[in-house]
């Protein structure tokens, strides 16, 4: 019955957050490896588990781009308290086609929000020279301060090799990603299995160590091809509500 698959969804949860360490699990049912509407539902329930953590007053919400985060992006919808939120990309490009960059999400998200978004206008490839004089300009400098403050990230994982391939990375990167074994990758950083970053993306906006300063991480990542790289992540970001699927929860808590 479906009070019985509720029941084991939650209990299924209580055990993954458990052996993870995070704070808080949500899973929705099936396996978005398998069928599409799985990743609409990580969405759905992304956008309501978002919606508890936002305060009275102000909210900046950083996201970053791929299709999960597509999908949270088609999922939302207007608060019903009407609380303020403003959304920005996490970070810079990051190599990804426009329709998976983090400034198409930011702005779809606001779109179906009914609410404010910034974006970040940097190329991807800029002389180091063209790059130090537009961070200074007034407009972009603005949003970097935003995405500093930010006081909710909401991003996903990908499997390293899937990403690094996605991003058209060269046979260098991709021989340096094998030889140290990456297996996760979030918002431009690559990890090991234990979660020690082997290679990064370098790129304005949001940095792996300004994560420990905001106050909630919504992690959405399902599928049960991503198990190693959430148990991966997650070694060194432990301090996120992580919203998955049961094909990714079953193969974690198998391992
Ligand atoms: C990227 C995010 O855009 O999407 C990453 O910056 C994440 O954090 C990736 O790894 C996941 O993509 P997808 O398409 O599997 O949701």
């Amino acid at each position: 019955s479906v009070m019985a698959e509720l029941a084991g969804i939650s209990d299924m949860a209580k055990a993954l957050k458990e052996k993870l360490g995070v704070k808080d699990v949500v899973i929705v049912p099936g396996d978005s490896d398998q069928t599409f509407w799985v990743q609409r539902d990580m969405g759905r329930a992304t956008v309501a588990r978002l919606k508890r953590e936002l305060s009275k007053d102000h909210n900046t919400i950083a996201v970053t781009g791929g299709t999960t985060m597509a999908s949270v992006a088609a999922m939302m919808s207007p608060d019903k308290e009407n609380r303020p939120m403003t959304f920005v990309p996490a970070r810079g490009g990051l190599g990804e086609t426009l329709e998976l960059q983090a400034n198409t999400v930011c702005s779809r998200m606001a779109s179906r929000a009914q609410s404010d978004y910034h974006l970040l206008h940097i190329p991807d490839m800029v002389s180091t020279e063209t790059f130090v004089k537009m961070v200074e300009e007034p407009s972009i400098k603005n949003v970097l301060q935003m995405i500093k403050d930010a006081s909710i990230v909401v991003h996903g994982i990908g499997e390293a090799k899937t990403m690094a391939k996605r991003r058209r990375a060269s046979t260098a990167l991709l021989e340096q990603l094998e030889d140290e074994q990456a297996v996760a990758e979030a918002f431009g950083y690559y990890f090991d299995r234990d979660g020690n970053i082997v290679h990064r993306v370098k790129t304005v906006g949001l940095q792996l160590d300004d994560l420990k300063k905001v106050e909630h991480v919504v992690v959405v990542a399902g599928g049960h091809s991503k198990a190693e790289a959430i148990n991966a992540y997650v070694k060194q970001s432990p301090n996120i509500i992580l919203i998955t699927d049961e094909g990714a929860a079953t193969t974690i808590l198998k391992g």
